[in-house]
Parts: structure tokens; sequence; C-alpha cells
């Protein structure tokens, strides 16, 4: 329906807010492209040495999402929330911006999921911090808080909530395949460590 075609663009629109590259650049932290893995999320802001800015890009990059979908739960019906949810995270991960060169979606999944059903995404977020105090991956936290996602959401969210988060973690995936072959190589850097 025309409601589904209105989430679907909100959600892109704010999902492809690049925060990031855009606070990292107005304070002149650094070229987040060249630096460390390029990627224009949190942990990549936190490589520029900027904790501050981080912490900002965290918050910014999964407001959106949750943003997005309250809003479209709010303006329209409940799966256009899961609509712009979705593609909230699609345009955080192919901003036309950025020549469709976007993130990996790892805060913008969270805050989607926290805005769908906050015992569901607070567990995941829980996940993701500690595998990641555990082991001192970003990556491997994300790829480990995604692939539980689905099951939270099932038992703490409901059925299509589940969907969309199977959808949302086989996405996150799929963008974190630089991320698993460093891993699996022994490359991959700790948080905290430069490279
Ligand atoms: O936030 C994305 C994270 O899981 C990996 O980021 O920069 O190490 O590829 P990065």
């Amino acid at each position: 329906t025309h409601e589904w075609q209105m989430a679907a663009l909100l959600g892109y629109l704010l999902g492809s807010i690049p925060f990031g590259l855009l606070l990292t650049k107005l304070f002149k932290a650094g070229d987040l492209r060249s630096i460390g893995s390029g990627n224009i999320g949190t942990t990549n802001v936190l490589r520029t040495g900027r904790k501050d800015l981080a912490a900002a890009t965290l918050l910014l990059d999964g407001g959106k999402g949750a943003v997005a979908v309250l809003l479209a739960g709010y303006w329209f019906a409940p799966d256009a929330a899961i609509i712009a949810g979705m593609m909230a995270v699609i345009g955080h991960n192919f901003p036309m911006w950025l020549k469709f060169e976007g993130g990996k979606g790892v805060a913008t999944t969270l805050g989607v999921l926290l805005a769908m059903s906050w015992p569901a995404g607070l567990v995941t977020a829980a996940t993701w911090l500690l595998v990641a105090l555990a082991l001192r991956y970003s990556s491997l936290a994300a790829l480990v808080s995604f692939a539980a996602s689905p099951f939270y959401m099932y038992f703490l969210g409901d059925e299509n909530k589940a969907v969309l988060a199977v959808l949302l973690a086989a996405l996150g995936i799929v963008r974190h395949h630089a991320n698993i072959k460093r891993l699996l190589a022994g490359e991959e850097p700790k948080i905290g460590q430069k490279k």
C-alpha cells in the first residue's frame, strides 16, 4: 500500500544519514575511509581516537533506526514499522549519498530491534557487550548478537518481528564478510587496537 512506500522512504532516508562520517568531518577527526577498516561506523570512528565521537555515532546511528520504526508505527501501521526498520538498515548500509557504499548496520540494527521490542533489543545489545568485553572483537560481537537476535525476538517480541530480525541478521552477517575473513585469518584488530 501507499503507507508501506512512505514507511520505506522514511526508513531509507533516515538510515542513510552517515553520522560517523559527518561527525568526524565536522570535528576534523580524520578520514574514516583511510583509517582502519574504512567503515563509517562506531568501531572505525573509535580508531580515530575520539571516544566522544564514537559514542555519539553509536547513539545517532542507533537512534535513526529507532526513530524510523517509532515514526512509521505512529504514522502508519505496525507492519509499516517493520518495513521502515528494514529500510533504515538498508539506508545505512547502502546510502545513495555515498554511491551506495555505507556501513555494516550494527548500531542501526540494534536501534531498530530496541524500538521493535525493547526487551529483545536490550538482550541483543547485552549479547554484543558480553562478547565484546570477553573477546575484544567488535565484529565478532556483532556476528554473535546478530545470530542470536531472531531467537530473542521470537520469544520476547513476536513472529513478524522475528522475521525482521532474521533478515537484518542475514544482511548484517553478509556485510561483515571482510571481518569474517580477517577473524578466521587471525588478523582482525581488537577493540582499542589501531590498525
Ligand atoms: O560496527 C561494525 C563492526 O562490527 C565492525 O567494524 O570497522 O571493525 O569493520 P569494523
